[in-house]
């Protein structure tokens, strides 16, 4: 008698840019949900060094900080054995299907690209072309994998969406090539600010070390860093439009200890600034020190993380190929054989 077929898994894709230690708004808005993922879908996860060269980089950092960057990873939870974990320049499929998706975006849409703007205001001495096809890149990693589902902080939904236009215009020319993705974003953490200036959302590239911490922070880093949070000049610790920084710290607290924000606030209700930062710096600590532990156990493992990366990109390159070769023979690429 012929078994019932277990339903396919949905996929999921998502990666991120190994330009320095990941912080944790990194962490919060994207890697805590890659993690909790991999029970219900088929994961491919990517450290995307592609996409960092759109910033100068300085090659020996580039190469340590994609290593740490993979392990890093791991040490959070990703597992190589149940998810595809890769680098992105070890399969070519991204490069490749990002130059025809190129052709297939209008400079328009590119220009719209508040994160182009933004980035090239900030690195005005080296606007490049790269710099402003970074989202083809970005649909380019997702659309080769048919991703159904991509994880992400609020900060990518504008390229997600570009991802989601070009797809359908592809399919509206060539039939049903590419899956649709949608976005996953989490309910608290999707966009962490910047500790010393709550407006601005926290980033590895800030000049001022307080302004983020770093997932691999010591513990009393992460407590002094939370205790010189910039914050207001009330004494109640509210959720509430105004209250820019404890807005902030609230949702860093309820995403580490899966508290609700109303619990975290009747928890603090009466207490001190003082107190409540202390705490929030105490719960991330907590919850990051074994993801310490087990990154220093991995980088001590470099031939672990080499055979774990390489058996990734062969099963990346296996799951890219095929949508590859279905766009080149959609578009009229003549085969080679
Ligand atoms: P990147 O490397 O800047 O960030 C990686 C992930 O972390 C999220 N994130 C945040 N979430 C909440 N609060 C913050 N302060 C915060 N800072 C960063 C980002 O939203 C992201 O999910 N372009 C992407 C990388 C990329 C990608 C992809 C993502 C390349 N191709 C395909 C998904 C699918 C980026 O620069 O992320």
């Amino acid at each position: 008698m012929e078994q019932a077929q277990a339903p396919k898994k949905k996929i999921i894709f998502s990666g991120v840019q190994p330009t320095g230690i990941m912080t944790l708004g990194n962490y919060l808005g994207a890697i805590k949900n890659w993690v909790e993922l991999q029970d219900d879908y088929h994961c491919v996860y990517c450290i995307v060094n592609q996409h960092a060269i759109t910033i100068r980089q300085e090659p020996s950092a580039l190469k340590k900080n994609t290593l740490e960057a993979y392990a890093l990873m791991l040490a959070c939870g990703i597992d190589p054995e149940r998810s595809v974990t890769f680098i992105q320049s070890h399969v070519a499929a991204h490069s490749q299907l990002s130059w025809v998706l190129s052709c297939y975006t209008q400079f328009g849409e590119l220009s719209r690209m508040t994160q182009f703007k933004d980035k090239s205001a900030k690195h005005a001495d080296n606007i490049n072309a790269g710099l402003f096809t970074y989202p083809v890149l970005m649909a380019a990693d997702i659309l080769l994998y048919q991703a159904d589902l991509v994880p992400v902080g609020i900060d990518q939904k504008q390229h997600l969406e570009l991802s989601r236009d070009i797809a359908l215009r592809f399919n509206g020319l060539y039939g049903n090539v590419f899956t649709v993705p949608d976005g996953y974003f989490p309910k608290t953490g999707a966009k962490i600010m910047s500790l010393q200036d709550p407006t601005k959302k926290m980033s590895k590239s800030d000049e001022n070390p307080n302004a983020f911490i770093s997932i691999l922070d010591a513990k009393d880093t992460i407590i002094k860093k939370c205790r010189r949070a910039i914050t207001d000049s009330e004494a109640e610790v509210a959720y509430r439009e105004g209250k820019d920084g404890i807005n902030n710290l609230l949702s860093i607290y309820s995403a580490v200890t899966g508290k609700t924000i109303p619990e975290a606030e009747a928890e603090f209700s009466g207490k001190g600034y003082g107190d409540f930062k202390t705490a929030v710096g105490e719960a991330v600590a907590d919850h990051l020190a074994p993801v310490r532990e087990e990154f220093n156990r991995l980088m001590k493992a470099p031939d672990h993380l080499k055979d774990c990366y390489r058996q990734g990109a062969e099963a990346a390159e296996r799951m890219a190929r095929r949508t590859l070769e279905k766009v080149y023979k959609k578009i009229g690429f003549l085969p080679p054989m």
